[in-house]
């Protein structure tokens, strides 16, 4: 059920501790083949499952990958069905596999209008991976960047009323001990597939000094190596983040 590499992870210089995926082209994959969009769908498991192993051998410590937003609900209520049950055959399938990998899966999303089911089965794997320490993997499941922060001053401005938190001193700090995954650092790349150069309302307070990489693959074509000239990409970046550095002629 695996891939097998076409080549060996290759020694990178800089390796992005915390990479996000918006997986997008499943639909246009599978139309352009004359099947209908939900194969697209099927198609992108074994990219994932491929990228998260190609993940682990180049050493990343975050991946975050976006699989239905809470703006997906304006699909079909066909194709909104399927993804739903989906995701829960992903992770039933997939869970074992991820856990003999010492991967740490993690949920980013709402609860409100996610099936019952759907959470179960997230916090099941959250469960049966909480003490693994290798790869901390964040399914983002009827997610949104907005709804994530104004999740986040709901619950800051209950604090400031019960007198957690002092009028006027919500810091950084404060607000990234609301997000859903508290731990997870800053995105470092933010990768996109399918050749559309959006966010999508991904992941944007952590994101704001991630490197964007869009590319043109797929995401059913998407692979371990295609992760990795992605990493190379992200290794001729100039990082600055506000400073300034000098580029002297020579
Ligand atoms: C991404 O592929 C998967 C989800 C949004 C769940 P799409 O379904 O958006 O595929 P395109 O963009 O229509 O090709
Ligand atoms: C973003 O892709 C959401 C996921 C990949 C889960 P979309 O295909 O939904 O985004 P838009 O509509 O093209 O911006
Ligand atoms: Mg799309």
């Amino acid at each position: 059920m695996l891939r097998d590499p076409q080549r060996p992870c290759p020694k990178f210089e800089t390796v992005p501790n915390h990479i996000s995926i918006v997986m997008d082209g499943n639909g246009r994959w599978a139309n352009s083949r004359g099947l209908t969009r939900t194969e697209g769908h099927r198609a992108g498991e074994a990219a994932l499952l491929d990228v998260v192993a190609g993940a682990i051998e180049a050493g990343v410590k975050y991946l975050t990958v976006y699989a239905f937003s809470t703006e997906n609900w304006k699909r079909s209520p066909e194709e909104v069905k399927f993804l739903m049950g989906f995701n829960k055959e992903v992770l039933r399938r997939r869970r074992d596999q991820l856990n003999e990998w010492g991967v740490k899966i993690r949920w980013a999303g709402r609860r409100p209008k996610l099936w019952a089911s759907v959470i179960a089965d997230l916090e099941a794997a959250e469960k049966l991976t909480k003490n693994n320490h290798g790869l901390v993997l964040t399914m983002a499941v009827n997610y949104g960047g907005r709804q994530e922060l104004l999740d986040a001053i709901n619950s800051l401005t209950q604090k400031v009323a019960s007198g957690k938190i002092k009028p006027g001193r919500i810091s950084a700090k404060s607000l990234e001990a609301e997000l859903y995954v508290p731990e997870a650092p800053d995105v470092d790349l933010f990768l996109r597939s399918s050749g559309e150069q959006r966010t999508s309302n991904f992941l944007l307070w952590q994101s704001s000094y991630a490197e964007l990489v869009f590319l043109e693959t797929l995401w059913p074509d998407f692979t371990r190596e295609t992760l990795w000239l992605a990493i190379e990409e992200f290794g001729r970046r100039s990082r600055r983040f506000g400073g300034a550095k000098d580029t002297p002629l020579n």
